[in-house]
């Protein structure tokens, strides 16, 4: 097993340390949170943990969920979650996050902004001084607006190209959309990208997630640890300069 795959599993079987009896899961999608689901699968079967409900961020992670024996439930039937585990594509120091590589933001928001707690396992690789150094952001939009929204958001500095599947073809979301990846210069106002992408019609979603998370998951030192603030974060940093 690679050290990212490595580091990976172990923030993501962190996580599951931080659910309880009777918890609605938010589950997350990706290769992280794939370790997550592992681990919580375990816990269930073996009785660790009773009455879980999982409420899942994409198709792929409901059928895995099913294939794991983890119970599944529609958010239309919990619409209050206790807790979310999900991955990230790249964290900033304040915990702000860009989402999507996976193509699943719109359900991921969705769920998240539906959550008490919404904790992000991640490894290291993921973090960065600031959005937007190390990934493009994912705008998710309906189909008839996709040349509209490409301009609008060229109009915001951006250079957006369309996603497609791993057989070049157009890549499709879970609802029916297509996803433009937006490359956005680092110097950009991530609090007013935000402002303008909400406000516009034919966007479905994107992938920035600000003020969202709750709990990081990474390693530090060596071993998964939980990062309740953004300050923990930074002095584990500094202390490696
Ligand atoms: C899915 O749409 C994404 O938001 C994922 O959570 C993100 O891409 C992290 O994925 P990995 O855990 O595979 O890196």
């Amino acid at each position: 097993m690679s050290d990212i795959i490595h580091e990976k599993r172990l923030a993501a079987e962190k996580a599951v340390d931080l659910i309880n009896d009777g918890d609605v899961v938010g589950l997350g999608t990706g290769s992280t949170v794939h370790f997550f689901l592992l681990k919580l699968s375990e816990s269930i079967r073996n009785g660790s943990l009773k009455n879980i409900v999982g409420v899942a961020t994409s198709k792929n992670t409901e059928q895995k969920a099913v294939e794991l024996g983890i119970p599944v439930s529609a958010l239309n039937s919990n619409p209050v979650i206790n807790i979310t585990v999900d991955g990230a594509d790249e964290i900033d120091p304040e915990f702000n996050l860009i989402k999507g590589g996976g193509g699943a933001l719109l359900r991921e928001k969705i769920i998240a902004q539906a959550s008490k707690q919404l904790v992000i396992v991640a490894d290291p690789s993921k973090f960065s001084e600031r959005l937007f150094q190390k990934f493009r952001l994912p705008v998710e939009v309906f189909p008839m607006a996709l040349g509209v929204e490409a301009h609008y958001l060229m109009g915001l500095g951006a250079v957006p190209e369309q996603r497609v599947d791993e057989k070049g073809k157009t890549y499709i979301t879970d609802e029916g959309n297509f996803i433009l990846d937006c490359k956005f210069s680092i110097e950009s106002d991530i609090l007013e990208i935000d402002r303008k992408i909400n406000s516009r019609a034919g966007v479905a979603e994107h992938g920035l997630f600000l003020n969202m998370a709750t709990k990081i998951i990474s390693m530090g030192n060596g071993f998964a640890k939980i990062f309740e603030n953004s300050q923990e974060l930074l002095k584990l940093k500094s202390a490696k300069k």
